[in-house]
């Protein structure tokens, strides 16, 4: 059991864009080759922990340090945490990145990229239209901004490729980073 070590895998992407999507397929595909993973995303956090936030930058900052040390902790836990939140600013992702890095902790950030009108084209929650009709206010991409990392971990473009893909593209990932192992804990 504790011949890995956890790592906290971050999920940034617009609204509709699929990170709760792959880390859902994701953490199933874990679940049977690594038993310690967790996942959180904005419908469990911002029910609960986050339940006192709203999307103002200030708002965002302080969700995304609190996802942030939640994951910490798991991961350190030796957890694979999946973490989804849209953490808009790369100001606040690369906070979360330096409080694991400077505790030796992996922080892998998976840029979930998807065009904004595909994305308002899915509207799975019909939120896109809201913003669009002024419901809702500072909506990221609509009239809030979203800011691409430079640099991710792992770039996914979902726009343009499957789920399969996607996830195929994480897991060869994981195995040359060592951060899961080739064969299955019980084979080895
Ligand atoms: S974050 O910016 O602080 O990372 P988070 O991922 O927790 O955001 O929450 C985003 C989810 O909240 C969206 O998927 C959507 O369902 C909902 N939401 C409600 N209002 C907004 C808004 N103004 N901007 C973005 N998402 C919103």
């Amino acid at each position: 059991m504790t011949k890995y070590k956890g790592a906290t895998i971050w999920f940034t992407g617009l609204s509709g864009s699929g990170k709760t999507t792959i880390a859902i397929a994701l953490e199933s595909m874990l679940v049977e080759r690594y038993n310690r993973v967790y996942r959180l995303d904005s419908d469990n956090i911002r029910l609960g922990i986050s339940k006192d936030l709203g999307f103002s930058e200030r708002d965002r900052r302080e969700n995304v340090r609190r996802v942030g040390e939640i994951t910490k902790f798991f991961s350190e836990a030796g957890f694979i945490v999946l973490s989804s939140i849209i953490s808009p600013y790369r100001a606040h992702r690369n906070e979360v990145r330096n409080l694991h890095e400077s505790s030796n902790l992996k922080f892998i950030e998976v840029f979930v990229d998807c065009s904004l009108s595909e994305a308002e084209k899915r509207d799975p929650k019909r939120l896109y239209e809201k913003a669009r009709k002024g419901e809702i206010k500072h909506f990221t991409g609509i009239d809030d901004p979203y800011e691409p990392p430079e640099k991710p971990d792992i770039h996914l473009k979902t726009d343009m490729s499957t789920l399969e893909e996607e996830i195929a593209i994480v897991i060869e990932y994981f195995e040359y980073h060592q951060i899961i192992c080739a064969s299955r804990l019980d084979e080895d």
